[in-house]
């Protein structure tokens, strides 16, 4: 019982003495950043004990075709240094919080050439041990061509497709607004023929011309009804 209660309190409080375990370090997978443009390289890490006041932190960059990796920044003893002959000298600044396990750098300025990976590694001693995780910078021109090209075939597929709504809406408007038309033509037709019938009992001599116009109309009116 008593070595039971040794033990467990022992691994409770954690107190495995001088025994390092592994930690994990994490770094995004892939940057895109503008020429001229800044951007923010994050780094952190999981470990499983309190984070040491010695707890360091590390940046490598290795340019695209480059075979070697060049330390660009090294963070140790409460203490930040950048690499002052490197490609970032001027450009680096951390921006981190080593106590809460952030080992951040910002990219000032970026060059077309900055293309490459960069890769963290951190230590919270005892906990030394963990894979350094890399993340890849790809600096643009401007907007991609890629992502351009899709851009442009979205705007141009929604373009045409309001194109497309706005014909159909006048189409429809206009064959409607002819339909009603000649609904109350028609309308307007037969009711003045049933007036003039009621009230002038007998008709009139009417002029020959407005005879003709009268039956020429009549004609149009069947016509239209045969085609209906
Ligand atoms: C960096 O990468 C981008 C994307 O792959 C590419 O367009 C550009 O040409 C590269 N820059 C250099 C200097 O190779």
């Amino acid at each position: 019982m008593l070595t039971f209660l040794a033990l467990a309190s022992v691994v409770l409080l954690g107190i495995v003495p001088e025994q390092s375990q592994a930690i994990v370090i994490y770094t995004g997978w892939e940057r895109h950043g503008l020429v001229g443009s800044d951007i923010r390289l994050s780094c952190s890490f999981f470990s499983w004990r309190w984070t040491s006041e010695d707890v360091t932190f590390s940046w490598t960059y290795r340019p695209d075709g480059s075979r070697d990796s060049i330390s660009i920044f090294h963070y140790t003893s409460g203490v930040a240094y950048v690499d002052n002959k490197g490609p970032f000298r001027d450009r680096l600044e951390f921006v981190g919080n080593p106590g809460r396990r952030d080992g951040s750098i910002l990219l000032k300025n970026l060059d077309f050439n900055d293309n490459g990976t960069f890769t963290c590694d951190a230590k919270n001693p005892p906990d030394i041990v963990g894979r350094p995780s890399s993340v890849r910078l790809l600096v643009f021109e401007k907007v991609p061509i890629q992502a351009g090209v899709i851009t442009g075939a979205i705007i141009g597929v929604v373009l045409g497709l309001l194109v497309l709504i706005v014909v159909i809406y006048y189409l429809m408007r206009f064959l409607v607004a002819r339909r009603v038309f000649s609904l109350s033509v028609s309308k307007h037709g037969k009711k003045k023929k049933e007036g003039s019938q009621q009230r002038q009992g007998p008709v009139p001599p009417a002029e020959p011309s407005k005879v003709k116009a009268a039956a020429s109309e009549k004609k149009k009116q069947e016509s239209r009804k045969d085609k209906k």
